[in-house]
């Protein structure tokens, strides 16, 4: 499994605002969306692409579009959903399906309440978006539904990380066969007790939509 820490300091501006306490929803939800775009910048570096021959006002030429099939995004309900529109930005030609995980509070295990994906995701690069890797426990339960409907490889992109979740997912995947991959915007200390990253952010959910 690759690990990707963004090292930007437009990212590190935007995330020292995510962060404060004080930020209210519509900017947290607005600073989200922007850090989405720069993160999927470097994640779809390895995305694939054919040659084409266009014509310019110029002279005919060869370039590159995005191949078939088309990658697929699948945001983590609850938060991942605030991640869509920054990712939808940069990526508009990608399918999007919809993964419900919900963590115990008590045992922090992941389990899967809702799912709206292709049954065959052979031949297709996803997406994943969730903000905030903590225990790991959400992203492993979300990428072995992806590889088990055969997905040919998969890119988490996250705001946060802790290690403990990273040491998870490199464990979990360690004899992957496809390519798996995490880019974070920063990778944080550590988990507190009750599973949040610290100095982290919050509940990110909650700060993007208000506690329900
Ligand atoms: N989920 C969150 O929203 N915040 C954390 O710190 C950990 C998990």
């Amino acid at each position: 499994m690759k690990v990707h820490v963004a090292n930007h300091p437009l990212i590190s501006h935007k995330l020292t605002v995510l962060r404060d306490e004080r930020t209210d929803s519509p900017t947290f939800r607005h600073l989200v969306e922007e850090l989405v775009t720069l993160l999927a910048y470097e994640a779809t570096r390895d995305v694939q692409t054919v040659k084409v021959k266009i014509k310019t006002p110029v002279t005919e030429t060869e370039g590159l579009k995005m191949a078939s099939p088309r990658p697929i995004v699948v945001p983590i309900l609850r938060a991942g959903l605030g991640m869509l529109e920054g990712m939808s930005r940069l990526v508009p030609n990608a399918e999007v399906g919809f993964l419900g995980m919900v963590r115990d509070e008590k045992t922090l295990q992941a389990s899967t309440y809702a799912n709206r994906l292709p049954e065959d995701l052979s031949g297709r690069h996803c997406f994943v978006l969730d903000p905030m890797l903590a225990t790991g426990g959400t992203l492993v339960a979300a990428l072995n539904y992806l590889i088990e409907r055969g997905a040919t490889e998969i890119t988490a992109i996250c705001i946060l990380a802790a290690p403990e979740g990273i040491a998870t997912m490199e464990k979990a995947f360690a004899n992957a066969k496809i390519p798996i991959t995490v880019v974070t915007g920063a990778l944080d200390e550590k988990l507190n007790e009750r599973g949040y990253i610290v100095p982290g952010l919050g509940d990110a959910g909650d700060r993007l939509y208000g506690v329900v």
